[in-house]
């Protein structure tokens, strides 16, 4: 199963300069817990934005640079590639769902490889936050409510470490 988990701002705005807009330690605590134990994927930019691999999970990077080469992380460079890797490892679903079915993969952005894999999914976790950016360079794809139904919302009121209201929405395909 692939799902996509990403926090976004009222514009759908993720990222500038290639950090994240905001520091909310809510929303992390949310992506550890619903990503731990599982694949995680990720674009080149979002693995440099990190800097390092993330603990406790199976880490892929999408990245067209075939010199690309780090140690401890498995390195696909298109979406042929990424399938044969989950096919062939039989750790996650492939994209057309010949391994395991009960494993689920989450794609973790950044903006170019949640528009590569939005079609694909089935299951988004969308941590909105009540805020916008105008200075936002990056963005997530428009959620069309024509395909996405919310399945569940857990609602989080702002506090002195988290500056904004968050809503935490996970989306099934209708
Ligand atoms: N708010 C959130 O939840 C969230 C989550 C993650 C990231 N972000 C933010 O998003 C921003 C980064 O997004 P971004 O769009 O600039 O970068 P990105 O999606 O993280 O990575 C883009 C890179 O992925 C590789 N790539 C793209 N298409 C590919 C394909 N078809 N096959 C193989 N590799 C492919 C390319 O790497 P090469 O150039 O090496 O070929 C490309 O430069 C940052 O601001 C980050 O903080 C926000």
């Amino acid at each position: 199963m692939i799902s996509i988990i990403s926090a976004i701002g009222k514009n759908n705005e993720i990222g500038k300069k290639n950090e994240l807009l905001w520091n909310l330690p809510a929303d992390m605590k949310h992506f550890r817990e619903t990503t731990s134990g599982h694949t995680v994927a990720m674009g080149q930019k979002t693995f440099e934005s990190i800097g390092r691999p993330l603990p406790k999970r199976r880490n892929i990077i999408l990245t067209k640079d075939i010199s690309f080469n780090i140690k401890e992380l498995e390195i696909v460079h298109s979406l042929e590639e990424f399938d044969d890797l989950l096919k062939k490892t039989s750790l996650g679903h492939s994209l057309t769902g010949e391994a395991r079915p009960d494993e689920e993969v989450f794609i973790i952005g950044g903006a170019q490889i949640y528009k590569l894999f939005i079609e694909k999914a089935d299951k988004l976790y969308i941590t909105h936050v009540d805020a916008e950016f105008s200075d936002a360079d990056a963005f997530f794809p428009v959620i069309d409510e024509k395909i996405w139904q919310k399945n569940k919302s857990e609602k989080y009121s702002k506090d002195i470490l988290n500056k904004y209201d968050l809503e935490f929405v996970e989306y099934i395909k209708k």
